[in-house]
């Protein structure tokens, strides 16, 4: 997803608009930057936050900085990256097509905040103690998990462009992509070991998820029906 969510296949037809017609496009001049500025909000938030932390002792941050920094991140990368799943099944349900054209920056977005989580953990929480995050991985199950989620995102958010789609033919690509489904079970996972015990948080992002996974079901299952 980011296939999913990267694949843009709006992206492709985008290109082919012409230019005036591209000047009457709400999703270039409305619906896009809309998505730009909803993304960003959280992370300016959390700018806001440090900024008044160290000039004016603010204390918004809590007494454990770096723990509320870590789980802000962790908990923003996980929304987007479910709002960048629930796209096509926002195409289903709606029938609105240009939905699709959100989901290359979605994904991006998702991907940009988990990469600031796991800056936050390996820089203020660890200080690039190799070692330390290794025994980390290998010993803690969520992180391990956590890692899992990483690992699936980092070639989908790389081969994201236009021209990796070209260069690996669209059905690799769409193979490929079909990893972000494994990175939001992971992510989810790793989000409900982390908490321990049943906690409610945990398991609203795993009913979102599954709910989302079902609609997604819906279409293929349709076509079988009709097919046999
Ligand atoms: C797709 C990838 C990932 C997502 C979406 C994600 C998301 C989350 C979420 C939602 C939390 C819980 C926040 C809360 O309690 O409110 C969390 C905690 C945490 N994550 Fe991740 N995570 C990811 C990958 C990773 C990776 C790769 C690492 C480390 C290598 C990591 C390290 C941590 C740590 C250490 C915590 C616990 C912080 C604490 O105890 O305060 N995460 N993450």
């Amino acid at each position: 997803m980011i296939a999913t969510t990267m694949s843009d296949a709006g992206t492709v037809a985008g290109a082919q608009r012409s230019k005036p017609a591209k000047k009457r496009d709400p999703m270039v001049w409305v619906i896009k930057p809309a998505v730009w500025v909803l993304c960003l909000a959280p992370l300016a938030w959390l700018g806001w936050l440090v900024a008044d932390a160290v000039f004016f002792g603010g204390r918004g941050l809590t007494a454990n900085p770096v723990e509320f920094i870590n789980r802000y991140l962790g908990d923003w990368a996980l929304r987007i990256l479910l709002v960048a799943l629930a796209v096509t099944p926002v195409r289903i349900l709606t029938g609105w097509k240009q939905a699709v054209r959100l989901r290359r920056l979605l994904g991006l977005f998702a991907f940009f905040y988990v990469a600031l989580h796991v800056a936050n953990y390996v820089i203020l929480d660890q200080f690039f103690d190799w070692t330390a995050i290794w025994n980390d991985i290998v010993r803690r199950w969520y992180i391990t998990v956590g890692m899992l989620a990483l690992l699936c995102l980092i070639p989908l958010a790389v081969t994201s462009t236009k021209g990796w789609i070209k260069r690996m033919g669209g059905r690799n690509w769409n193979k490929l992509h079909k990893a972000v489904y494994i990175a939001g079970a992971a992510a989810c996972l790793h989000f409900f070991m982390m908490r321990k015990g049943l906690q409610y948080e945990p398991l609203v992002y795993g009913a979102i998820f599954a709910g989302l996974m079902a609609v997604r079901a819906v279409e293929p299952l349709k076509r079988r029906i009709a097919a046999s």
